[in-house]
C-alpha cells in the first residue's frame, strides 16, 4: 500500500482563445482541431485515463461548448450511424463518452493559468491532483503521467514535467533551477522562472504542461501576485511551494525524453498530424509512401 494519498482528479485548463490559430478557431475552440480523425484534446482525456484518472474538471470559459458536445451523448447521431448499420462508429462514440466524468467550471476572466486553476479549489478538495494542459499533447507511445506517479510514491510532495529545449526556447516556458537525485530521470526543482528573458534562464529545462500538485497550491494562488504578462501565473505559486519544502513536501520534477508536442503552435500541431498519422495502421503506410514520393519529386 502506498503512504501518498492517491491521484484521482485532473483538472484541465481549456479557457484559451487559441489566437495563434486564427481564423480556424474565431468559431471553434483550438482544443477542437483534429489531430487525424480525433480532437485534440480527446488524447488528453486518453491520457488521463491510461494513467486511471478519469475524474477531469476542465476550466472553460466562453465558447467552449462543443468541448461538452464531445464528451457527451448525442441521440440522434447514436441512432443514425445505428439505423445504418455503422456499428463501429457508434461504439467509438460511446466510449468517448465514456472515457472519464467531465464536471465544468467557467474562468470568467482570463486571468491566467494559475487563476484557471485557482477555480478547480472546490472540485478538488484537500488532496493531490493532477493539470493537464490541453496545447500540450503527449504521444500515447511515450506517457509522462505513469513516471510522474511513480516519482510522487518515490518524494511525495509536488510533481512537474521538465523537457529540455534549445537555449532558443527556453524563454517561451516555465524553466526550472533543478538538482540532481540518485535517479538520472528525476530531479529536485529549486527554482522556477516563467518565460525567463534573455540572461535569466537558470537551465534549458522547461516545464511541460503536465503538474501533479499538492492542495497547499489553493493557497499559495489565493495570494499570488500577477507575474509575467500581466497574469496570474502557476509557474510563481510552484515556485512558492519549492521554496518551502516543509510546507507541502516540495517539488521534484521527471525528465520528459518522449515525444510532445504544442497544439497551439502552427508548425508544432502539423507535426503531430503527421507522426501519429505515420504511426497508425490505417493510414500510416500510404502517407509515408507518398510523403517519400511528394519529397522526393520538384512540386
Ligand atoms: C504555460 C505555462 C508555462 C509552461 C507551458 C507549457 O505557458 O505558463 O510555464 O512552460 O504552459 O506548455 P503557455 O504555453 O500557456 O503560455
Amino acid at each position: 500500500m502506498s503512504s501518498h494519498r492517491p491521484i484521482v482528479k485532473a483538472v484541465v485548463p481549456v479557457a484559451g482563445l487559441g489566437t495563434r490559430f486564427l481564423p480556424a478557431t474565431k468559431a471553434t475552440p483550438k482544443e477542437m482541431l483534429p489531430v487525424v480523425d480525433k480532437p485534440a484534446i480527446q488524447y488528453v482525456v486518453e491520457e488521463a485515463q491510461a494513467a486511471g484518472i478519469v475524474d477531469l474538471l476542465f476550466v472553460t470559459g466562453r465558447n467552449k461548448d462543443a468541448l461538452e458536445n464531445h464528451f457527451d451523448h448525442s441521440p440522434n447521431l447514436e441512432r443514425t450511424l445505428m439505423d445504418k448499420g455503422a456499428i463501429a462508429m457508434h461504439d467509438e462514440l460511446m466510449r468517448i463518452v465514456e472515457l472519464a466524468h467531465i464536471h465544468y467550471v467557467r474562468q470568467g476572466n482570463p486571468l491566467g493559468l494559475g487563476h484557471a486553476v485557482s477555480l478547480a479549489k472546490e472540485h478538488v478538495g484537500d488532496s493531490p491532483f493532477v493539470v493537464m494542459l490541453g496545447d500540450d499533447l503527449i504521444d500515447a507511445k511515450t506517457p509522462v503521467l505513469p513516471a510522474m506517479l511513480n516519482a510522487y510514491e518515490k518524494h511525495g510532495g509536488s510533481i512537474l514535467c521538465l523537457m529540455e529545449v534549445p537555449a532558443s526556447e527556453i524563454h517561451l516556458y516555465g524553466c526550472a533551477q533543478v538538482e540532481a537525485t540518485d535517479d538520472p530521470d528525476i530531479v529536485r526543482v529549486t527554482g522556477l522562472i516563467e518565460k525567463p528573458l534573455e540572461g535569466e534562464a537558470p537551465s534549458n529545462l522547461a516545464v511541460i504542461g503536465r503538474y501533479l500538485l499538492q492542495p497547499e497550491i489553493f493557497a499559495v494562488l489565493a495570494d499570488q501576485e500577477p507575474g509575467r504578462g500581466g497574469e496570474i501565473q502557476l509557474t510563481d505559486a510552484v515556485a512558492q511551494l519549492a521554496s518551502a519544502p516543509d510546507v507541502a513536501g516540495g517539488v521534484h520534477a521527471v525528465i520528459f525524453r518522449g515525444r510532445r508536442y504544442d497544439t497551439g503552435d502552427k508548425l508544432s500541431y502539423l507535426k503531430s498530424v503527421f507522426q501519429i498519422a505515420l504511426d497508425r495502421d490505417d493510414v500510416g503506410p500510404d502517407l509515408r509512401a507518398w510523403m517519400i514520393e511528394y519529397l522526393a519529386s520538384d512540386s
